[in-house]
């Protein structure tokens, strides 16, 4: 696995260069194979993100984009909490991707058991048995989670599901997620965190620095097998590295 750390100026950078990398992930995947495969993630920092990638929405060939999520909150997708609601009108709704080729999770299921059931088949059926993400996009919490993996939870030691329903962690809002297991993660081609703020500062530094440790840490064991790993961080989430051995 290899992993690069960049370091930004500001939010602003961070979402343009996250829009730059995207359109580079996705470009090269449907000049290699004709199709991208593209996870997105939820929370508040990329969604700056998004709005910058539609502005640019002219350099993908949308119609040839798959569209999922890394994971949800098993909440109704008009809840202010969804993460599908937060992408589909800062990303989705402004992009000429066919709706065929959007996956929302199901959050209709009668359990977020049930949701990630379907989801994990919705992979499956259309990236194949091992679903290999083109990019996955990813955010940090300052618990150290990613995706929905909480420290300590269950979900951190499946080895057998591409998807998993996870209980509330700590950090709000505590509803039941869907999450796509590390299994899934490190099968991707690209991994990009989009980290930013000073209160993220020490969490990056533990993750960054410290060695990898799975239950405290989960963001510290996304390792993809045969992809790469970006850290796009603004100055202020790096504002606690000590190793000045990042970009
Ligand atoms: C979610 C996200 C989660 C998020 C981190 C960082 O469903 O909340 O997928 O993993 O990426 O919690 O969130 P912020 O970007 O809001 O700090």
């Amino acid at each position: 696995m290899k992993r690069t750390v960049e370091i930004v100026k500001d939010p602003q950078e961070l979402a343009d260069k996250a829009a730059g990398h995207i359109i580079k992930a996705l470009r090269k995947a449907i000049e290699s194979r004709d199709v991208a495969s593209l996870a997105l993630s939820g929370g508040s920092t990329p969604e700056r993100a998004y709005h910058r990638l539609a502005e640019r929405r002219n350099e993908v060939d949308w119609a040839r984009v798959r569209v999922f999520l890394s994971d949800e909150r098993f909440v109704p997708l008009d809840s202010a909490d969804s993460n599908f609601r937060m992408a589909a009108r800062a990303l989705i709704s402004q992009v000429p991707v066919p709706l065929e080729n959007v996956f929302p999770v199901d959050v209709q299921s009668s359990t977020a058991e049930e949701a990630a059931r379907s989801y994990e088949a919705t992979l499956t059926e259309h990236l194949g048995p091992t679903p290999s993400f083109d990019l996955i996009l990813l955010g940090l919490g300052d618990d150290g989670h990613t995706a929905s993996l909480f420290p300590s939870a269950p979900s951190l030691a499946v080895t057998d599901r591409w998807v998993v329903a996870s209980p509330p962690g700590t950090l709000p809002p505590p509803v039941e997620r869907v999450t796509f297991t590390f299994p899934a993660l490190n099968a991707a081609k690209e991994i990009l965190f989009l980290v930013s703020g000073e209160r993220k500062g020490e969490v990056v530094q533990k993750v960054l620095e410290s060695p990898a440790d799975c239950q405290t840490r989960p963001a510290s064991c996304v390792s993809p097998t045969d992809g790469t790993v970006t850290w796009l961080l603004d100055r202020a989430a790096a504002s606690r590295l000590r190793s000045d051995s990042h970009q």
